[in-house]
């Protein structure tokens, strides 16, 4: 058997149809849960509710050392999404420290950051990274990006974090005011299909031929 093939036969006994995601965030799994809910339903999710710990570091290290965190105290295959809002008129910031500019300035703080930006001037992102580790060492990351622009002003009421201001691509709706264009279009639910490709092919038939060949 491949060396591929054994190691994804291990992964996908670890798993014993069993996922935790790990986050301090309710609405976060609330949404990975509506996913995964209609993706994935052999999958039993569960969530651990825990603060982790936030080092100033790019979105993908940020993850990775969450993942591992997370693992020393589950003990089970895991995954923890960490997410965060480039402004290209600042050249990508807030990025890592989205939740810190979220707690000072707040919503209001950032529209006033934007103040005589127009048009184009106003376009962001939102970049999601789920790390996935069934063992407390290895991690796989998975990415999802939504282009989009920072609103005039908040609009909307659903959602959490920077949703009443940012509207995505092609839309004039911010994700506040319509959830169900943020689980079709959003950054997690990118991150969440990239997710759901790689769980796919741990339990795939194939896989279990693998097994059966032993
Ligand atoms: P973190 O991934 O929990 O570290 O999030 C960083 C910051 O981005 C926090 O202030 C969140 O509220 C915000 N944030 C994360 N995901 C979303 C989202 O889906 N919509 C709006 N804001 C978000």
């Amino acid at each position: 058997m491949s060396t591929k093939a054994t190691r994804s036969l291990h992964l996908s006994s670890s798993l014993g149809g069993e996922l935790y995601f790990v986050s301090s965030n309710k609405h976060k799994f609330e949404e990975v849960q509506a996913f995964l809910a209609s993706a994935l339903p052999s999958i039993r999710l569960r969530f651990f509710e825990a603060e982790l710990s936030e080092p100033r570091a790019r979105l993908e290290e940020v993850a990775k050392e969450k993942a591992r965190e997370a693992f020393a105290l589950v003990k089970k295959p895991l995954f923890v999404e960490d997410s965060g809002l480039f402004i290209d008129a600042y050249k990508g910031f807030p990025a890592q420290y989205s939740s810190w500019v979220y707690k000072t300035l707040g919503l209001d703080g950032v529209l006033k950051l934007m103040s005589g930006f127009e048009g184009e001037e106003r376009r962001a992102h939102f970049k999601a990274i789920i790390a996935f580790t069934h063992d407390g060492s290895h991690v796989q990351l998975f990415e999802g990006i939504v282009k989009g622009r920072i609103s005039d002003e908040k609009r909307g009421r659903e959602g959490f974090g920077y949703d009443p201001i940012f509207i995505p691509e092609g839309y004039d709706k911010t994700f506040a005011e319509d959830k169900h264009l943020k689980r079709k279009l959003s950054h997690r639910y990118k991150a969440l299909n990239a997710f759901k490709g790689f769980l796919e092919e741990l339990t795939s038939p194939s896989d279990v031929e693998t097994k059966n060949e032993r």
